[in-house]
């Protein structure tokens, strides 16, 4: 804990109240059953320490993403409920911008930092600093890789939403009955992004065996040979636009004459959006030779695109809950308290393995948008074409 935390603990006395509310308040808006906790043994409370607001920075890749606007203004939200003081910023998806957003916060004598990185190999130096001054530091949603300067890590199960998205495609195309085949477009997210590898893989572990045996064929040939060669699919920056050119390059090359894709398997709705747009520009039309489409996120764009039938489902991450978990953390960091922890075996991050807290993803179809979109009030009705 930094100093102008200490300073400020008799102060507020208030804020023990707020603070106590937190738990509560994350867990009314927590609608998704969380994995049980273990505890992070290195922590242990101070029991003269009374918790108290403090400055949290909170550095979020861009907001060019429909999610990354949601995490930042829950987790914000959240906090300021709490009584802490929040400087929320967003970094153009643009690795210099926000390492000179950190240095600013840390400069700003921030107590924590919660960071989610665009490239997580990038931010070492600025982070040694951010530990020379005591500034705990919680990678959220995407590891930091590279550095012994994160404390913390919490995320959605990374590999679990690819399982998700490979588990749908078999069980649409009845690939365990031995149909096929079909032709497979596979896409995987951006190289600079740890996750991007966690999704590829669990996707690739159900996908590739149909590949081998023939039942799945990728006529691009695009189809890399194992997990490690994931980056070799990966659309730089995640963007709409690259997808779309990807896609457009693919249908123009691969698939003249009464050649059709079958299924795509895109790692989020972002390029989901794209792959859908460079279908449509291509003919392709919904109920006659529309493909599976893949997505992850649960974007209201792409909800939309599901209602349209142009998008076959979504791995939906409850920003909530993250937003609600990551505040839980804060907390327990702040008041010295043990930190929830559930997994301190996979996310190894080159320097050490990082305690972390994986929050389970659900798969959402066009039938349980209502049920679980909009019942569970993510979206109001009125943001849907429903
Ligand atoms: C997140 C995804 C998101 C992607 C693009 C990943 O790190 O986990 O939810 O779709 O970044 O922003």
């Amino acid at each position: 804990m930094s100093l102008r935390t200490m300073k400020v603990v008799a102060a507020f006395a208030g804020a023990a109240v707020l603070l106590g509310g937190l738990g509560a308040c994350s867990s009314e808006r927590t609608e998704e059953p969380m994995a049980e906790p273990t505890v992070d043994a290195g922590e242990t409370a101070a029991p003269e320490e009374v918790a108290a607001g403090g400055l949290i920075g909170i550095a979020m890749p861009t907001k060019s993403l429909e999610r990354w606007n949601r995490d930042g203004s829950h987790l914000e939200g959240l906090l300021q409920e709490a009584g802490y003081e929040t400087t929320l910023q967003y970094a153009d998806n643009k690795v210099d911008q926000q390492i000179t957003q950190l240095q600013n916060m840390i400069n700003q004598d921030v107590d924590i930092l919660v960071v989610a990185s665009i490239d997580g190999t990038a931010l070492g130096p600025v982070l040694a600093d951010a530990a020379s001054k005591d500034i705990k530091v919680i990678a959220y949603d995407r590891l930091i890789n590279g550095t012994e300067d994160v404390d913390y890590y919490a995320t959605f199960d990374n590999y679990e939403v690819g399982q998700l998205q490979g588990t749908f495609i078999e069980e649409q195309l009845g690939l365990a009955d031995g149909a096929g085949p079909f032709n497979l477009e596979p896409f995987a997210g951006s190289p600079d992004d740890n996750n991007a590898k966690f999704f590829f893989s669990g996707a690739w572990d159900i996908l590739l065996p149909y590949v081998e045996s023939g039942q799945l064929v990728v006529p691009s040939g695009k189809s890399p040979a194992s997990n490690e060669d994931w980056a070799s699919i990966g659309i730089q920056g995640w963007t709409s636009e690259t997808a779309q050119s990807e896609m457009q390059n693919r249908l123009n090359s691969f698939y003249s004459g009464e050649a059709k894709v079958d299924v795509v398997l895109s790692p989020n709705d972002s390029l989901a959006l794209g792959i859908a747009q460079a279908l449509e520009g291509s003919g392709y039309v919904v109920g006659e030779d529309w493909p599976l489409l893949t997505g992850q996120d649960g974007d209201q764009a792409n909800v939309n695109n599901m209602i349209a039938g142009k998008q076959s489902m979504t791995v939906w991450k409850d920003t909530r809950t993250l937003a609600a978990q990551v505040a839980t953390m804060v907390d327990q960091i702040v008041k010295g308290e043990p930190v929830e922890v559930n997994d301190e075996e996979t996310y190894d991050n080159g320097i050490k393995v990082v305690p972390t807290y994986l929050i389970p993803p659900k798969v959402v179809t066009p039938d349980t948008i209502v049920v679980d979109l909009i019942d569970s009030g993510f979206y109001a009705e009125g943001d849907l074409d429903l």
